[in-house]
């Protein structure tokens, strides 16, 4: 199966471990909520009757919703009348720099997704003014066939899929609805690893041991209610632990992404370097057996 890859390039998003990720989900579901949706890359691919967007970036719920309301091929004239204008390139700083300002005046959707395309590393930043302040990805960033394609693909999905957008912190969307044909993904920011997105400098709510916490006892309330749960995360990075993490999931399933860390002969031994990376479920995975807990504790 071949998956539909975000257009955004979104820093930590899931799209080269999909295929893994999507052998432990299970096969359908009513509802599937990505709770931390960024770049969308998990939610999109999901096989559900109705697939909740939501993210606390409300920047990213009014690009989809624009990109899900707009005909592709006029999505498509609209990107290349900016670039046109600004006349955008590879090297063209002062061009990025106009479009830059233009968004932090007005916002709109379309002038986000350009300037995604040409900032560094295709990241999103904001300042605590709300102001969009990635620099310019010289030589590096530029909106490409690539990209194109991907968009296409995307904007097609959230037309033929039923997919609904919110803009909430995770602790506040309501899902007193979910029984147990649905199923919930969460993929937040990494307590020991920190990403553009949640280093607390961009006017966002930063991510700390208590929303850490907070989200392992909203899971725990899922399981308890018997709705079914994935968490994306990482045990080990760079020489650090989640200790937390480690102790909640003694309770739970942990695949290990990278398998090699599922057989107890590989230890410790590289722990300092490695990143650990996991899926922690609250249900026995048929599709990913092989990848199933050991004792790596
Ligand atoms: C690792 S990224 C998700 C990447 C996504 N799975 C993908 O493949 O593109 C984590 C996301 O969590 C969002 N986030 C951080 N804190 C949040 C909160 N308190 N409530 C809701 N979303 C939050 C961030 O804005 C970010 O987009």
């Amino acid at each position: 199966m071949e998956f539909i890859k975000s257009p955004l390039n979104y820093t930590g998003g899931k799209y080269k471990i999909l295929a893994p990720l999507f052998e432990i989900f299970p096969e359908h579901v009513r509802i599937f909520v990505d709770l931390f949706a960024g770049g969308f890359n998990v939610g999109i691919n999901a096989n559900a009757d109705k697939i909740i967007c939501n993210d606390q970036i409300h920047y990213l719920l009014d690009l989809y919703r624009t990109f899900q309301g707009m005909p592709t091929n006029e999505l498509i004239n609209e990107i290349n009348e900016r670039i046109d204008y600004f006349d955008l390139s590879l090297t063209n700083a002062e061009g990025y720099h106009a479009l830059r300002e233009r968004y932090n005046d007005s916002k709109n959707s379309i002038d986000f997704f350009v300037l995604t395309c040409y900032s560094f590393n295709h990241q999103i930043r904001f300042n605590n003014s709300q102001k969009f302040n990635t620099p310019f990805g010289k030589e590096r960033s530029s909106y490409n066939a690539s990209i194109e394609n991907n968009l296409i693909r995307f904007c097609e999905a959230l037309r033929t899929k039923n997919v609904e957008f919110h803009n909430q912190d995770f602790l506040d969307l309501d899902l007193s609805k979910l029984t147990s044909d649905d199923f919930v993904y969460c993929d937040p920011p990494y307590l020991i690893s920190t990403g553009s997105y949640n280093d607390g400098k961009r006017g966002f709510k930063d991510w700390t041991l208590t929303e850490e916490r907070q989200l392992l006892g909203l899971l725990d309330e899922l399981h308890a209610g018997n709705i079914k749960f994935a968490l994306s995360n990482v045990l080990y990075h760079k020489g650090m632990s989640n200790d937390l993490l480690i102790e909640w999931s003694r309770n739970y399933h942990v695949y290990y992404i990278d398998k090699r860390y599922s057989n107890c002969s590989y230890q410790f031994k590289d722990r300092n370097t490695k990143t650990v990376e996991v899926v922690i479920t609250n249900f026995e995975s048929g599709g990913y057996v092989q990848w199933q807990q050991q004792s790596l504790f």
